[in-house]
């Protein structure tokens, strides 16, 4: 399966409900859009344009949008919410637009999940006009406060594993391995803005309530049953003491990275 198909697959099955459960990336289009301010009547392509974060932002200041995501219920909802937006379900790295077709391309938290992110940046590349701008947004999770999660997690689930004998340079895209493809692909003038978005919970059952959707569930239910019950239990125990000594907050944060084509 390529990591278009799988993505498709996932993200058709919350399409409906992506912004309810990644409420943030409205906040982080924005600024994503703002940081590569882009002219009235630009031709944007925003590639993995989810529910229309980016999209919908760069359309605010009167471009020319069209917007390409592997999840064709994503599109669908996305050209229904913004018939202006000329959506197609599509794949970031086999992009179906001529050389030089946009002076802005955006990705908002999509370079991260794609198998081959340098192949996509050279697509990326090709379809930008010479002086032309890429803005990507890269999401970075730190452990923080929640390290009695990762401890816990690594007990039952084991550790991540394979790090070791992953080729040099190929591990989870980090800021400055981003930095080092859009480098790699041709970009010059390459920066990058730090934005720090905490995310506060309620409660600790409101933390277990966030994380089963985000990949937790799965993980659970691989467990024997009373494994399963083991874990939630000591969950909730390790949240609970996360509250009485503050917040249940989780430290997420993101990278803008910008770049520009040569002229
Ligand atoms: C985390 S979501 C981000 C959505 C949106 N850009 C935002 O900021 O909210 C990632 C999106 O990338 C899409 N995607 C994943 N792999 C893709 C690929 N190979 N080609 C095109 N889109 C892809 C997914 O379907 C999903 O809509």
């Amino acid at each position: 399966m390529t990591s278009a198909e799988a993505a498709s697959r996932k993200y058709d099955e919350i399409a409906d409900r992506y912004e309810e459960m990644f409420f943030y990336v409205a906040d982080l289009g924005q600024r994503l859009v703002s940081l590569a301010d882009p002219a009235p009547g630009a031709r944007v392509l925003d590639i993995g344009a989810g529910r229309g974060a980016v999209a919908r932002a760069a359309l605010a200041r009167d471009c020319t949008v069209t917007a390409i995501d592997a999840s064709p219920r994503m599109i669908k909802r996305l050209t229904a919410d913004y018939p202006a937006i000329d959506g197609h379900v599509m794949d970031a790295a086999a992009l179906d637009f001529p050389d030089a077709s946009f002076e802005l391309v955006t990705a908002g938290f999509v370079v991260q999940i794609l198998a081959d992110p340098a192949h996509a940046l050279g697509e990326t590349h090709r379809v930008l006009t010479p002086g032309g701008t890429v803005a990507l947004s890269l999401e970075t999770q730190s452990i923080g406060r929640l390290q009695w999660l990762h401890d816990l997690t690594l007990e039952f689930f084991g550790g991540p594993g394979g790090a070791e004998t992953r080729p040099a340079g190929s591990g989870p895209l980090d800021c400055d391995r981003l930095d080092g493809l859009l480098a790699g692909a041709g970009f010059t003038a390459v920066t990058r803005e730090p934005v720090a978005f905490p995310i506060s919970m309620a409660t600790p059952s409101a933390l277990w309530d966030w994380l089963t959707p985000r990949g937790l569930t799965e993980a659970v239910q691989l467990l024997p049953p009373d494994r399963a019950q083991a874990f939630h239990q000591r969950f909730l125990v390790g949240a609970q003491t996360m509250e009485s000594n503050g917040t249940i907050t989780l430290d997420f944060g993101a990278t803008l990275h910008r770049a520009t084509k040569p002229g």
